[in-house]
């Protein structure tokens, strides 16, 4: 299982702007435990979710200082505790253990969420693969059954979630509508792929995704924006439509709440929720936390399908920044101020 390691890693020292708060530091890694491996981390991406951790807002997840943020990472296995000897020596892409750690030369990562990665697919683009992409597949597919045909609406399309959940959306024969915040982001939408793209950044996209599906209302919507975008949704759901309730990025100190969930009623629309983190055996997971999660098998089942989607082109990576592991407090400060398209990635060199 290995020794502690020294690395060199960005501290949360408090809560707050994680341009104040985060410190560069040499924290101990400890050895990986059961079904779990060390990584040596190459490259990771810049999550909202991180910014929300850091900054003490998400109950989901609440962490005391001093901690190491950062939910995923890439890089090669080093070690591995019991149960996954396997991993050693390759590269994967994963969630650290308890979804935070990965802000480090080393983490440990739990082998539950470790996918492996191709010869011919680079660090920078695989780090962009996992959470877009894992987490739009299992929305759209598994949680909300799109099929062909059916209409999508996708909040925040040009983030890094939307980014995926356009490709994949036109990739499963649906029609795509996005929302984006501006004019070059809005086009960044069209370039991923969408049908219509609007500017939501003052409201009023209700009218005109009613308007662009002739009346009817979408069938599915991925929304990670939530608060007052969610409520104006409900305005634009077609019958029997699908709200992907995936985040809340305007909404993150009241942590999703309040939602008046009463237009649902009436609307015969249904609100689902969606967490994607892999679990081995999800009825003991369920039993031991009471969350339910999908299962590791899933997880690789669609880690094979999404690799080969990327490996024939029906697909891409959206990485539109890489920069040095300096200057991650502005990245994360860019992705907070609603300055980035796709994926940030921070590469360690
Ligand atoms: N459920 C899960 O398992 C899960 C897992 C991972 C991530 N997530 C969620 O997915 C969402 C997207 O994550 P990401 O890392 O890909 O982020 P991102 O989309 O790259 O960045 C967030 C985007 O949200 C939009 N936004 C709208 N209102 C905002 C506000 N008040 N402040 C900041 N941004 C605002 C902005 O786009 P516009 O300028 O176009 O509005 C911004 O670019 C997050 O809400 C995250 O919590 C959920």
């Amino acid at each position: 299982m290995g020794e502690p390691l020294q690395a060199d890693a960005w501290v949360a020292t408090a809560l707050g702007d994680p341009t104040k708060v985060l410190e560069r530091q040499t924290v101990e890694v400890r050895p990986p435990g059961p079904n779990e491996v060390r990584v040596e981390v190459s490259t990771f991406c810049v999550n909202f979710n991180d910014t929300d951790i850091v900054r003490g807002r998400w109950t989901t997840l609440p962490l005391q200082p001093p901690f190491v943020p950062g939910m995923d990472t890439m890089g090669v296995v080093e070690s591995a505790g019991p149960g996954a000897e396997h991993f050693v020596g390759r590269r994967i892409v994963g969630i650290p253990a308890g979804a935070h750690g990965g802000f480090a030369r080393h983490a440990v990562v739990d082998a539950t969420s470790a996918m492996l990665i191709p010869d011919w697919l680079g660090d920078v683009e695989a780090t962009a693969l996992h959470y877009p992409f894992h987490l739009s597949w299992f929305a759209l597919l598994e949680r909300a059954g799109l099929e062909p045909g059916e209409t999508l609406l996708v909040h925040a399309g040009a983030g890094g979630v939307g980014s995926a959940a356009i490709q994949l959306g036109k990739a499963f024969g649906a029609r795509v509508i996005a929302t984006a915040g501006g004019p070059e982001k809005v086009a960044f939408c069209k370039e991923l792929g969408a049908d219509e793209a609007i500017d939501y950044r003052d409201g009023g996209f209700a009218e005109a995704v009613v308007d662009a599906t002739f009346g009817a209302g979408v069938d599915v919507c991925l929304d990670t924006v939530g608060g007052s975008v969610t409520q104006e949704t409900f305005r634009c759901m077609g019958m029997n439509g699908r709200i992907l309730l995936v985040g809340y990025a305007e909404d993150i100190t009241n942590d999703g709440a309040p939602l008046n969930p009463a237009p649902a009623i009436y609307g015969n629309f249904g609100l689902l929720g969606v967490c994607l983190a892999y679990a081995a055996d999800p009825l003991a997971h369920r039993m031991m936390t009471g969350l339910n999660w999908p299962s590791r098998a899933s997880g690789v089942e669609a880690h094979q399908r999404l690799l080969g989607m990327l490996r024939d082109g029906d697909i891409r990576t959206v990485v539109t920044s890489t920069v040095p592991f300096d200057e991650l407090p502005e990245a994360m400060e860019r992705q907070e101020r609603r300055e980035t398209m796709g994926r940030t990635v921070v590469q360690l060199g």
